[in-house]
């Protein structure tokens, strides 16, 4: 069988795809720095869906571990890249760490760019493939008090909808798109300083939404569906103080 890739896949939104694609029959690869998370994931995952489960551990916002990453994954016969890892920052501008913003930007912007670059030239030779990168609702919107992230994600559904057209145009045949959650109850919280209050769906429902959608931009959830279109609606001075609001609530005390 086929194999499919799962960056942050043992935990969070990245095991609910890790669980799904499992079930469908596809063998796996897990990638995150958590050996502890990885190894449970694997050991669950084998005993529940019988399927195989390689696992590599290590930091995907260093692109020497990237490279190693990219060429221990070569020989599989990948089908499926889930480019999911990534986190968020909950505060102010001039108070977030720099550092903690640059390493945001190195694994939610760069290492995306980078899978996706390479696993599309993959796909492409291949005939068939599909990628979904893990954005967020936050990508349509500046948002104050989580500005990093927010303008991370931004990017993520920009080069989506670009490198998307651009598959369709060329008769790729490699399917490229986005998912765009509103909270979802996962660790994200604890990495992003933010009040795990806020965060209360179960990412399963997004995972099977994703999969089983045909659109480039994936926005799962009626709630979700509305807030896209008021932030088409409403004019980008109105959202974006209703971001900053929200943000400000959220930040953890
Ligand atoms: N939760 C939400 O409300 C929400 C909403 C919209 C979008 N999203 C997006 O959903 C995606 C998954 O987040 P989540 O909610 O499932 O949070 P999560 O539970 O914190 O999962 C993040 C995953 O990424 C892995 N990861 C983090 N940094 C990494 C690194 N440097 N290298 C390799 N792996 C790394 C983590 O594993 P290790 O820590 O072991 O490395 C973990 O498995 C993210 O892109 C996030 O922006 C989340």
């Amino acid at each position: 069988m086929s194999y499919a890739i799962i960056t942050g896949g043992a935990t969070g939104l990245g095991r609910s795809f890790s669980n799904l694609l499992a079930d469908q029959g596809y063998d796996l690869v897990l990638v995150s720095r958590s050996l502890e998370h990885l190894a449970a994931a694997q050991k669950e995952i084998q005993a529940k869906y019988k399927v195989k489960v390689q696992i590599y551990v290590g930091d995907l916002s260093n692109r020497v571990f990237l490279h190693k990453f990219i060429e221990f994954v070569t020989p599989y016969d990948v089908e499926i890249l889930i480019n999911n890892a990534g986190f968020g920052h909950n505060d102010a501008f001039s108070l977030s760490p720099l550092d903690k913003e640059l390493n945001m930007i190195d694994l939610n912007i760069k290492a995306l760019h980078e899978l996706l670059k390479h696993f599309y030239q993959v796909f492409k030779i291949n005939g068939k493939g599909r990628i979904i990168n893990v954005s967020s609702l936050a990508g349509f919107v500046p948002g104050p008090y989580a500005s990093t992230y927010y303008a991370t994600k931004a990017y993520v559904n920009s080069l989506t909808r670009a490198v998307a057209y651009e598959a369709k145009k060329e008769d790729s045949n490699v399917i490229i798109q986005a998912l765009c959650p509103g909270p979802l109850k996962t660790d994200f919280f604890k990495n992003a300083g933010t009040n795990p209050m806020h965060y209360k769906k179960h990412p399963d429902a997004a995972a099977r939404l994703a999969l089983d959608s045909k659109k480039v931009i994936i926005i799962p959830g009626f709630k979700e569906k509305l807030a896209h279109l008021l932030l088409k609606v409403f004019p980008t001075a109105l959202s974006l103080r209703f971001a900053g609001m929200g943000q400000k609530r959220k930040r953890a005390k």
